[in-house]
């Protein structure tokens, strides 16, 4: 059985997050297309200007391996974009169809959060210098976009988050659009009333005790 160096198993790393990160380049736009919320859309746009400098940061940190920068494609961010996309067609514009770009765009920070987080260890253990400064830049930044992420989705920065708008009934995204849209589907909202209420109930209690 053929066996790999730790320093190849060290690229294959690098080419899966290679992989990644351009697919995650080719899918924001259309995230931040689908967006309502401003604070949403600013946040998805930022996080595409970090992740083409990150996608940057490893083709140098290829060349200062001497090896040519090549993605060998990531099917786990394959599956998570092509699933997020799916689910957000479940949903028309609005606050939900935002709270399921943020659940798909956090699976995604986290996927590229544990990656990064070995990637840098294993340059750390092989000393590879620059390596673990570039790669560890690049996992601050995607720490920061999880946090930025929850910060919308649970409004502690202005108001009510993402999450709280979709719970009340999922209506357009910011502004009079929004009033207009909850009045108009207030009918199915109030139908739904009964068991949402005691579920909503729960959660706020369990976002108190945190
Ligand atoms: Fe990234
Ligand atoms: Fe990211």
């Amino acid at each position: 059985m053929a066996s790999k160096t730790f320093h190849e198993l060290f690229l294959d790393e690098l080419r899966d997050l290679y992989s990644a990160e351009r697919q995650i380049t080719k899918a924001l736009p259309k995230l931040i297309k689908a967006a309502s919320n401003t604070d949403l859309g600013q946040a998805l746009t930022s996080h595409l200007d970090e992740t083409r400098a990150q996608v940057d940061r490893l083709e140098r940190i290829f060349d200062s391996l001497g090896e040519p920068p090549k993605g060998k494609k990531c099917r786990g961010m394959e599956g998570l974009l092509e699933e997020g996309g799916e689910h957000m067609k479940e949903v028309p514009r609005g606050s939900r169809r935002d709270a399921l770009i943020i659940a798909g765009a956090q699976r995604v920070e986290h996927y590229e959060i544990s990656a990064y987080g070995t990637a840098r260890a294993w340059a750390e253990q092989m000393k590879h210098d620059l390596a673990v400064s570039l790669l560890g830049q690049t996992l601050d930044e995607e720490a920061a976009a999880d946090e930025k992420l929850t910060k919308i989705a649970l409004g502690r920065v202005l108001g009510d988050g993402v999450n709280e708008k979709a719970e009340k009934g999922g209506g357009g995204g910011d502004g009079k659009k929004s009033a207009a849209k909850k009045k108009a589907t207030g009918k199915r909202s109030g139908e739904r009333g009964g068991k949402r209420g005691k579920k909503s109930r729960k959660k706020k209690s369990g976002k108190k005790a945190r």
